[in-house]
């Protein structure tokens, strides 16, 4: 299985157990094909676990961890085999409709999670989206 996860924290990459950890910013442009030249081909599986640093307001922090969702969903439509798995962890809220229809268009199956290790005062959830139906460049 190929999967694909990150930090931006440091630059670089690094093999701990079977994993290889690779630092790198998913914002940038060329971070999908990056990838795919690390993974030597698609990923089976884009897990996003990205948020930004908490500024303490509620609204704020919404927008900016739901931005880098999108951020995410549209790296794994770049990265994804066909048939793939994207997972996400979300905020509840405004602007989580507009990710959740974005993911419907492009997967069969799109599921919320609230596994038992998520605090229940904590509105985070995660977003499992399966069967990916690929993109319209799938060949590379
Ligand atoms: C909640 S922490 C995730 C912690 C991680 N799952 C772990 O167990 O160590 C959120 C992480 O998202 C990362 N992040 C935020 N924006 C990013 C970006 N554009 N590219 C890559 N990582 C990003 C931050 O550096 C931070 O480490």
């Amino acid at each position: 299985m190929q999967a694909a996860t990150g930090d931006k924290g440091a630059i670089g990459a690094a093999q701990s157990g079977g994993a290889h950890q690779i630092m790198q910013d998913f914002l940038a442009d060329d971070a999908d094909d990056l990838v795919k030249t690390w993974l030597g081909g698609r990923a089976d599986v884009v897990m996003s676990d990205m948020a930004a640093a908490a500024s303490g307001h509620k609204q704020t922090d919404h927008i900016r961890i739901m931005a880098l969702c999108e951020a995410a969903a549209h790296f794994a439509f770049d990265v994804l085999e066909e048939g793939g798995t994207f997972v996400a962890k979300v905020l509840a809220g405004g602007a989580e409709g507009d990710l959740q229809k974005l993911l419907k268009q492009n997967f069969t199956k799109v599921a919320n999670v609230k596994p038992a290790a998520s605090r229940a005062d904590s509105s985070e959830k995660f977003v499992v989206a399966t069967g990916f139906r690929g993109s319209v460049d799938n060949e590379s």
